[in-house]
């Protein structure tokens, strides 16, 4: 186990390159079992979870190799098998082989995710949405097992909730089936716009990108693909949000601005100057203006509001506001694990359920001390505090953060900060 230790108080300044999309990278690497032959995907972000996605493929029979950012996936002699629970309980998202697996072999035998500590996270839309093609699934000894004779039928299916990965894992059952799918109340998030530029690349036929109704024309075969993952949105925003708790000026570099609108409009109504280019964004606060940071409310919603993951990292920010705010956390019902651990560190913020009342003490208002991370943007809000708080603080159970941040101690330090790992 590791731990890292930030000594904060120090402004930050300079540039950070953004990494490929975690949260497209997975469903991108599983729809590679779409289609035999070798696959080519670009600024591939080489992260514990992408390294588990990878294991996974593994142990279906793909074979791949990796050269810097791009990967070469060949899927062509997969074979059916059961998705570990180990494998499963270390993330969630595995169960994204269930779509294409069911499109190209039609069965698929994966471990139930668990819950994890930000809620109970169930996958009822996905085996709902499975059921519509005229899936049959067995929920069995903590297994889904899905299997069909034949081909999937086209369907309509809606989410109550447009979720994220549950639009991804139907989606990709959907390219293959048998005439014509449509989905509502889809999710819109930019992951899933990459996600349907790989599949038509490959030879899909999907309308609607970038809206709630998506109508696929399944196909008979898909060709592999070659295709770039999108920058990490989250990645960029927990920079930007860093920026402005610890004082100074960066710029993220090799981003997409517009991905970023529920929160560069949130930063600048906080006082912070947010410069927008082509590729960048550019945040300044001085550590002299940070005295004028306002409290600003949020209240997470899916794509294109305020994204549910970078709400921990706003609130890092807000303790250290010259004022109060209200941040409503809609889309999960345990994210709020890092309250407590920035309370720890002097933060005033009270919760009622889904609502936390945060009264920022101002610039000075945190103070280092050893915390612990709970979930991968949990911790990135521990990280952030620390920036800001004078003296020391130390985190734990770091392999949180190796999940969704690349390189992070080396990107945070070439922007002024001091922090380094340790053996915890
Ligand atoms: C994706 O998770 C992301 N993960 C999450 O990022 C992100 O927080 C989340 O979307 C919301 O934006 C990946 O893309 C790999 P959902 P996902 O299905 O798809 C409920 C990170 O930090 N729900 O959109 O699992 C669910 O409980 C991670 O990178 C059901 O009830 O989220 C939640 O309350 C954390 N039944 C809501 O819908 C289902 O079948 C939205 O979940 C599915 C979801």
């Amino acid at each position: 186990m590791e731990k890292m230790i930030v000594e904060g108080g120090r402004p930050l300044e300079g540039e950070v390159v953004i990494s490929g999309a975690k949260n497209a990278a997975l469903p991108l690497i599983a729809a590679t079992l779409l289609a035999p032959g070798v696959h080519v995907l670009r600024n591939v972000p080489d992260l514990r979870d992408t390294r588990t996605i990878l294991s996974l493929l593994d142990e279906l029979g793909a074979t791949w190799r990796r050269d810097g950012g791009t990967l070469f996936i060949d899927s062509s002699s997969i074979a059916y098998t059961e998705v570990s629970y180990d494998l499963v309980k270390t993330m969630r998202a595995s169960v994204l082989v269930l779509g294409p697996l069911l499109g190209r072999l039609g069965r698929a035998k994966v471990s139930l995710p668990g819950g994890c500590a930000i809620g109970e996270r169930p996958i009822n839309f996905h085996i709902n949405g499975f059921e519509r093609f005229g899936v049959t699934c067995h929920l069995e000894h903590g297994y889904v097992e899905a299997l069909i004779d034949g081909r999937l039928q086209g369907t309509t299916v809606y989410f109550d909730i447009p979720s994220v990965t549950g639009t991804e894992n139907i989606l990709m059952a959907a390219v293959l089936a048998e005439g014509t799918t449509i989905l509502r109340n889809a999710a819109r998030e930019p992951e899933i716009g990459n996600l349907i530029d790989m599949l038509v690349g490959m030879g899909a036929e999907i309308d609607g990108k970038g809206s709630s109704q998506l109508t696929i024309r399944g196909v008979d075969q898909l060709q592999p693909a070659e295709i770039e993952i999108i920058p990490d949105r989250i990645e960029a925003g927990t920079y930007l949000i860093a920026g402005a708790a610890a004082g100074g000026e960066v710029t993220v570099r090799d981003c997409r601005p517009e991905h970023l609108p529920a929160l560069l409009d949130k930063l600048a109504e906080s006082g912070a100057r947010v410069t927008v280019g082509e590729r960048s964004v550019t945040l300044c606060l001085e550590p002299r203006d940070r005295n004028r940071l306002k409290g600003v409310d949020i209240k997470t919603m899916p794509y294109p509001g305020y994204p549910t993951d970078l709400q921990a990292q706003f609130m890092a920010l807000m303790t250290l506001s010259n004022g109060m705010c209200v941040i409503r956390e809609t889309i999960f019902e345990n994210r709020f694990m890092h309250v407590a651990e920035l309370r720890r560190m002097g933060a005033d913020i009270r919760t009622e359920g889904n609502n936390a009342v945060v009264t920022g003490r101002g610039p000075n208002g945190l103070s280092g001390a050893p915390v612990m991370a709970t979930d991968l943007r949990a911790s990135s809000s521990l990280v952030i505090a620390g920036l800001a708080a004078a003296n020391r603080t130390e985190i734990a159970r770091i392999y949180h953060l190796e999940r969704g941040y690349e390189n992070l101690v080396a990107k945070l330090s070439g922007l002024g900060a001091s922090v380094w790992k340790e053996k915890a």
